[in-house]
């Protein structure tokens, strides 16, 4: 099974805020994204840029996951921004608003060229209404020798911006892109990472949508506030029940008298081959966590 790195909290931190990227240090965050698009304002942009890649390149961020968001690709900022990332060597570049498998496959290129080294990873924002529509294909540009596509972020505010669809509690309106994402970045080993939850003093609001991502099948919550941190890292771990229920599957099946068995009965239910897959695929997220 391929070593799975827990993204149960992935907070936003906006570049130009010095104390935001100094108290990143210190948070129980399994990733942090250095922001230099929406949170920065363009006469921010070259500062910005500049601290984020000073803050990278001096590290003290322990083994926390650090990737810089850039500005998009049609924008006055990118190709400075990707020549900083590259220079700063985190562990991922979002690139935001990419519509196409062809738009992932040009800014891998340009890394390239650049000289970035082949393991800085790319994350893709999906937020454009050409994004839901070509998920598949964007998804399909992931695995490459170099600057793999790893992560898609749910970017909800700029959907609802682009397309009119509302954020209601539940958030029916967006269900169908929300799946749809689910669905193409398991077909090629991507994770999955909900959009942010804005009304960030709503804790109930908060934990809700966060059961929400994680039953649609995401790995993580993107967060834009330190008070997000632990509920998201709880609602995104195994819960130890889980983990109990998973190890009682594993032993079933190796025991002498269920081998060769494809269904067992544990505890009075069915169970297959499938879910001992799944019980071991919990177990090593639950030890991937433990070992943070
Ligand atoms: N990352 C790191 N630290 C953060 C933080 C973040 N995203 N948001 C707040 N903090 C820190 C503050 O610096 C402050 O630290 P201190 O008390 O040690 O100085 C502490 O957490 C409490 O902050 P608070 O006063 O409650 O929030 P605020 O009013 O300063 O800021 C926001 C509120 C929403 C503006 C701020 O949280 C933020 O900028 N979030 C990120 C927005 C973003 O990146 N958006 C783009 C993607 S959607
Ligand atoms: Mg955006």
């Amino acid at each position: 099974m391929a070593t799975i790195r827990p993204r149960r909290s992935v907070l936003y931190m906006p570049g130009s805020k010095e104390r935001a990227l100094e108290k990143g240090k210190e948070l129980q965050t399994d990733a942090i994204i250095f922001d230099l698009e929406d949170a920065v304002a363009p006469d921010m942009k070259d500062m910005a840029r500049q601290q984020v890649q000073a803050a990278i390149s001096a590290g003290g961020y322990g083994n926390r996951e650090l990737v810089i968001r850039v500005n998009g690709i049609d924008t006055p900022w990118f190709e400075e921004d990707l020549k900083a990332a590259a220079n700063a060597n985190p562990d991922a570049i979002l690139v935001p608003k990419v519509s196409s498998g062809s738009e992932v496959e040009d800014v891998r290129q340009k890394l390239i060229a650049l000289g970035a080294k082949p393991e800085v990873d790319l994350w893709a924002m999906m937020e454009t209404p050409l994004a839901m529509l070509q998920a598949k294909d964007i998804a399909a540009a992931g695995p490459a020798e170099s600057h793999r596509l790893r992560a898609f972020v749910m970017g909800t505010n700029d959907l609802a911006k682009e397309t009119g669809a509302v954020i209601t509690p539940g958030r029916l309106p967006m269900l169908s892109w929300l799946s749809t994402c689910v669905a193409a970045g398991r077909a090629y080993g991507i994770d999955i990472i909900d959009g942010v939850y804005n009304d960030f003093k709503n804790e109930d609001g908060f934990k809700k949508e966060c059961e929400e991502g994680r039953d649609l099948g995401m790995d993580g919550k993107t967060l834009i506030h330190p008070a997000q941190l632990a509920p998201s890292n709880e609602v995104f771990s195994p819960s130890s029940e889980a983990v109990d229920w998973a190890r009682k599957i594993i032993a079933a099946f190796e025991q002498p008298e269920n081998q060769g068995k494809g269904a067992i009965t544990v505890d009075g239910k069915m169970v297959e081959l499938l879910h001992a897959e799944m019980a071991k695929r919990t177990v090593a997220k639950a030890d991937a966590i433990e070992s943070l």
